[in-house]
């Protein structure tokens, strides 16, 4: 599939992921609609984007099939994102990720739209898993969050068989880049440690600090959408989205501080629902869709690093 003459539907779009979506299939000439709820994605992410683009305010749990109509491909980013929230709240969690995720599939197969690259997690594996992690591990989700984004899978491979539509799961590890935003407590952890490192606030570090994460670049994870979306016939199937390799946070607090300079660290009770290690093996997608992460974690920092430090 060339993307260039589609009509690409982004639920999520306004997000820190699904910005990049928009960027990029605008970039090649696709026509895009946003659907997004404003709840944790931000209008302003799309300032700069030029292209053909439309964006709907509203959840993917209402009436969003009339936005639908005639599109080609679905990027369904829409979703709580936020593992302790969802501990916290799992009504929320499950009325955002299993309804949502269901009623997107079903404007799919009501308007026969062909293709959706679903935006599933590393969540789904807890930690009763082999690290590195391939996609055979055993789910085992810490989180309702977990499970939420496994349902997800489960109902993308069921509407393949089912229906034929063409879906693929991306198994995001820890996702970082410009657009996430370290402003409230749920918020990825490189974006928080940044932001407190500018306003020189203590970094928080729950548990002991010694749990890894593989945190992946956000332009390396818009590239497995991209090839997800034209590769035909994946048919339901899941990828490890990370890098290969991980470090643990009293190890990225580190590195802050040696961009930052010396900061307080403040130990807190680890979260519930946390898991203690996460390392992907990406050999799936690299075989299958030539996945080849580019942003190395140092360099990627630095970038944010300046980023941030322009804007504040
Ligand atoms: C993240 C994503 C989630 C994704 C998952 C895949 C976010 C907000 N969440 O969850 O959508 O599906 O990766 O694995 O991007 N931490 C601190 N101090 C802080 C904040 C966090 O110590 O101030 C710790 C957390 O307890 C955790 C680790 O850092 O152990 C990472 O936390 P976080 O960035 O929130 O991501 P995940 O929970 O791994």
């Amino acid at each position: 599939m060339d993307l260039s003459s589609k009509k690409v539907v982004v639920t999520g779009g306004c997000g820190f992921i699904g910005s990049h979506i928009v960027e990029r299939a605008a970039g090649v000439g696709a026509e895009v609609i946003i659907i997004d709820n404003l709840i944790s994605g931000r209008e302003e992410n799309l300032n700069g984007i030029d292209g053909n683009i439309t964006f709907h305010r509203a959840s993917v749990t209402e009436d969003i099939e009339k936005y639908m109509t005639g599109a080609d491909l679905i990027f369904h980013l829409a979703a709580n994102v936020f593992v302790a929230k969802s501990v916290e709240d799992p009504h929320y969690d499950a009325e955002n990720n299993i309804k949502g995720i269901l009623n997107v599939l079903e404007c799919a197969r009501k308007l026969d739209i062909p293709k959706m690259v679903y935006s599933s997690s590393s969540a789904i594996y807890g930690d009763d898993v082999a690290v590195p992690t391939d996609e055979n591990q055993p789910i085992s989700p810490s989180s309702p969050y977990g499970v939420s984004k496994y349902v997800g899978e489960l109902y993308c491979r069921t509407y393949t068989d089912l229906y034929g539509i063409d879906t693929v799961a991306l198994r995001y590890f820890n996702v970082f880049g410009p657009r996430q935003t370290g402003d409230n407590p749920y918020s990825g952890v490189i974006a928080i440690f940044i932001q407190n490192a500018l306003d020189k606030k203590p970094l928080t570090i729950y548990g002991d600090g010694e749990q890894s994460r593989d945190f992946v670049g956000v332009r390396d994870v818009v590239e497995a959408n991209i090839s997800s979306a034209v590769k035909p016939n994946l048919k339901g199937e899941a990828f490890n989205i990370g890098t290969g390799s991980s470090i643990t946070i009293n190890k990225l607090a580190d590195i802050i501080e040696s961009m930052a300079g010396k900061l307080e660290r403040e130990y807190a009770p680890a979260r519930k629902g946390d898991i203690k290690c996460s390392t992907a093996d990406i050999s799936r997608a690299q075989k299958v869709l030539g996945f080849s992460p580019t942003v190395s974690l140092e360099g990627g920092l630095e970038e944010l690093f300046k980023l941030y430090q322009g804007k504040s």
